[in-house]
């Protein structure tokens, strides 16, 4: 299973990826979980000790690091296939069977051409994509990241969404996107959801879109590993029934 997480800011992406990636990695699977999102909170989420995350660098902020290896420091000119599968076990941070990389995002201000970075970003994501495991990635939000190409290198999409007008809006916007890039599957997943009425409203609201599952509202959900307590167990009965319905979709 390899899947990337999208929605609208703020709509519940990094809190669904931890759960998801947690869920599948107590059900036994080897899980690599890839913060592209400039926040940084996914490691948090996922429970991972605050003082193996604190002073991490996301490999985005590597500038050197990555332009050596587009060979890019002399002239315009710059490799579409740089050697980077090394950095995922050099950069990794293991967590029983969840392994974490914080991958970033490349930073679109600023004078220079980020080319030659998204380019060993995006051949960092297809590294990633053809480990065996599953695969999760939290993005970020908004959709300026699709138009980069990173997102084509993964072949799932799951668009969190509640249900709000802008959340549908924006999940429609990016299934759009997903499917002009050649994303295959495209899933969304409903938040927050309560009554059969915001779950009318989602399904609505997505047309085409199938939808894998609903979460409902967890008052007292942790940051800080998302699966403790009992709105972290609700949580989990939500997401492995999800989990199910994709098994039987995918
Ligand atoms: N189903 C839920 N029930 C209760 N609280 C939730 C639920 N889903 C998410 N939250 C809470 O909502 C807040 C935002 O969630 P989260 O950080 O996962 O969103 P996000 O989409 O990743 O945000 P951003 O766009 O800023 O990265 C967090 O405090 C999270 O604990
Ligand atoms: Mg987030």
């Amino acid at each position: 299973m390899k899947l990337a997480v999208a929605g609208k800011g703020g709509v519940g992406k990094t809190t669904i990826c931890a759960g998801l990636a947690l869920a599948l990695a107590e059900q036994g699977e080897r899980v690599m979980a890839v913060d592209a999102d400039p926040n940084n909170c996914l490691g948090y989420a996922l429970g991972i000790p605050p003082e193996k995350l604190e002073g991490i660098t996301p490999i985005s902020d590597m500038k050197e690091l990555l332009e050596e290896r587009a060979g890019s420091a002399g002239g315009g000119m710059y490799n579409l296939t740089p050697e980077v599968a090394d950095l995922i076990d050099r950069f990794k941070v293991s967590w029983g069977n969840v392994d974490l990389l914080v991958m970033g995002t490349i930073d679109r201000g600023g004078g220079g051409c980020a080319c030659p970075l998204n380019s060993a970003l995006k051949q960092l994501l297809r590294e990633l994509v053809a480990l065996p495991g599953a695969l999760l990635v939290d993005m970020e939000a908004g959709l300026e990241h699709l138009g980069r190409g990173t997102a084509a290198a993964v072949n799932a999409f799951v668009i969190v969404v509640d249900a709000t007008p802008a959340a549908l809006r924006t999940a429609r916007r990016i299934s759009e996107l997903a499917a002009e890039l050649g994303v295959r599957n495209i899933w969304a997943m409903g938040n927050r959801v309560s009554t059969p009425e915001q779950r009318q409203e989602i399904t609505n609201g997505l047309g085409s879109i199938p939808v894998i599952g609903f979460v409902r509202v967890h008052p007292g959900l942790s940051e800080h590993g998302v699966f403790s307590g009992e709105a972290g167990q609700r949580l989990k009965e939500d997401l492995c029934a999800a989990l199910d319905t994709l098994r039987n979709q995918a």
